[in-house]
């Protein structure tokens, strides 16, 4: 049977048993479904066989049945299968004593550990605040048969532990510090500063403590795997505890996905697994490893970390609190002069409301626009093939695509003729004159001017990143950066060292990266790029 229906078919059963859809009452019918699977094994546990196949249906079930939303606060977002290889493969590449997930779940980091051809650890330990996940991780062990795995019912970051595992697995809950009681959070903090001299950020969120408690409790010379976002690797509030980590530890590697996945909160973001042994403080390199979208084999993910594989991007960097960890680093200062000496960086015009001053040619006519009362303008990049903008290529638009923004400081233009019925029309239809940027104008209508525009840059991007060379004349708006050359600088020239090996390296290195596989940079940081001309 496949697993799709598997586990549908056990969402089914749970929905059926509970009263109501509530969150919790959910929940209990499926802690309470799980026992009879339990029972039912026991009687027969041929018939179960394609549960312990791989498949984690309890685990995939309690995320159908309960929403992300309802799961955010305990930070319950399971790891996918290849990441949970991945990271059981590196740490069971030595003999394992005891390998402790401190955030078990539905036991799935757990039971595909025991499942890799790696040597087997001989004791598991799974520990969870949360009493259905156990019971999730429970039956996934037993199903599996596997009889070395305990579970316990704590707090990982203020329980005692009483033994000291020498590997950790850990996807940990990436809930906001809001979702911590104030007063385990009080007991948290000073459980660091007392034990460990180590004082956080309130504002640090559980995986940041979970990483600390599990520096803190592993043996010296232990391994750990932890998988979260991405994003900590370069917030500023990870500076404390990126201290912590260097000085407890050697960062042996970091895999990054370089596109974004599903991986968290059904949200897209990229994701990161660190590696790390603890006890002596870091001392050499870190490789970080950048995985392309498409699947790769586990094996070939070890490889590369173990510096064997050419295939895909590795670079050796050296950590430190301050820098940013997802980002290769600059092995020397790039050379050239700063853009910002050569030209001036702007942002494009922002109008506050394009639906009323940008126009299409077929809206210009039928509300018989005078071509002196617009301008040229280029609204997106996606409307421009290549990096060149030639002088007649807005002509060549379809009529219904904008591409003509207003151009008027008349005063008295509301009163006469077709632009003042269609600057009425935007007042009544839109509120055109209402919004932020138009009630700081005089009058309302005066977009901000600008006169040459030569060459544009695509600051927010998704992949490739482009200098265009804008021979139209066109008025970028607020999609573009503008690069206007300082008087004595060729705007071609300038244009093709932009467009340079040089600057598109330095530009994987200056953005800031988002959701959807989104990066920008705002003006200042562009006109810090080093440009040879
Ligand atoms: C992101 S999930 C990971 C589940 C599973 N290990 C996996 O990777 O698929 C984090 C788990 O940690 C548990 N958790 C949250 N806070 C905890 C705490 N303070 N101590 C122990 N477990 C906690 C949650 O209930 C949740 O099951």
């Amino acid at each position: 049977m496949s697993t799709e229906i598997l586990i549908t078919e056990f969402v089914e059963r749970v929905r059926e048993q509970a009263r109501s859809l509530e969150p919790e009452e959910i929940r209990r019918a499926l802690a309470s479904e799980l026992r009879n699977v339990a029972r039912a094994y026991a009687r027969n546990p041929a018939d179960w066989s394609a549960w312990a196949n791989g498949v984690d249906v309890p685990g995939d079930a309690y995320e159908a049945l309960v929403s992300g939303a309802d799961r955010r606060d305990a930070g319950q977002f399971q790891t996918p299968a290849s990441a949970a290889d991945l990271m059981a493969a590196w740490l069971l590449q030595e003999p394992t004593e005891l390998l402790l997930d401190p955030g078990v779940g539905a036991g799935r980091l757990l039971f595909r550990a025991v499942q890799r051809p790696e040597s087997s650890p001989k004791r598991l330990l799974g520990l969870d605040v949360d009493p259905v996940s156990l019971e999730m991780a429970r039956v996934n062990l037993l199903l599996r048969g596997i009889t070395n795995c305990g579970l316990r019912q704590t707090n990982f970051l203020v329980g005692d532990l009483h033994e000291r595992p020498d590997a950790l697995i850990c996807n940990p809950p990436y809930s906001r510090h809001h979702a911590i009681p104030a007063t385990e959070k009080e007991a948290i903090h000073t459980g660091f500063e007392e034990r460990l001299g180590l004082r956080l950020s309130r504002l640090a969120g559980l995986h940041v403590l979970f990483l600390v408690r599990a520096l803190e409790i592993i043996e010296y010379g232990g391994r750990l795997a932890f998988i979260t976002p991405a994003e900590w690797l370069d917030a500023n509030y990870g500076r404390a505890v990126k201290r912590f980590v260097l000085d407890h530890a050697q960062v042996e590697a970091l895999v990054i996905w370089e596109h974004d996945h599903l991986f968290f909160d059904g949200a897209l973001t990229t994701a990161a697994i660190t590696l790390l042994r603890a006890g002596a403080p870091s001392s050499g390199p870190t490789r970080v490893v950048r995985l392309p979208r498409r699947q790769l084999a586990v094996e070939e993910v070890i490889a590369a970390i173990a510096g064997e594989n050419t295939r895909l991007r590795v670079d050796d960097v050296e950590l430190s609190a301050e820098a940013k960890w997802s980002r290769p680093a600059r092995r020397r200062t790039p050379r050239g002069t700063p853009l910002k000496d050569l030209a001036r960086v702007r942002r494009g015009i922002a109008t506050g409301c394009n639906r009323f001053f940008v126009v299409s040619e077929a809206s210009r006519r039928k509300n018989r626009l005078n071509l002196s009362h617009v301008r040229p303008c280029i609204a997106t990049p996606r409307l421009i093939l290549g990096d060149e903008l030639a002088v007649h290529a807005l002509e060549c638009l379809p009529d219904d695509v904008p591409r003509w923004v207003l151009d008027c400081r008349d005063p008295n233009a509301e009163r006469v003729g077709p632009l003042g019925r269609y600057l009425r029309w935007g007042k009544e239809t839109f509120g055109a004159h209402t919004g932020y940027l138009a009630s700081r104008r005089d009058p309302w209508y005066a977009l901000e001017r600008r006169e040459a525009s030569p060459i544009l840059f695509t600051y927010m991007n998704r992949q490739h990143p482009r200098f265009i060379r804008n021979r139209a004349g066109a008025i970028p708006l607020n999609t573009f950066l503008i690069v206007e050359p300082h008087d004595g600088v060729d705007a071609d020239k300038l244009w093709w060292a932009l467009n340079s090996a040089h600057v598109m390296r330095q530009l994987a290195g200056a953005r800031r990266n988002y959701g959807g596989g989104l990066w920008k940079l705002e003006p200042r940081e562009l006109g810090n790029l080093k440009v040879r001309l």
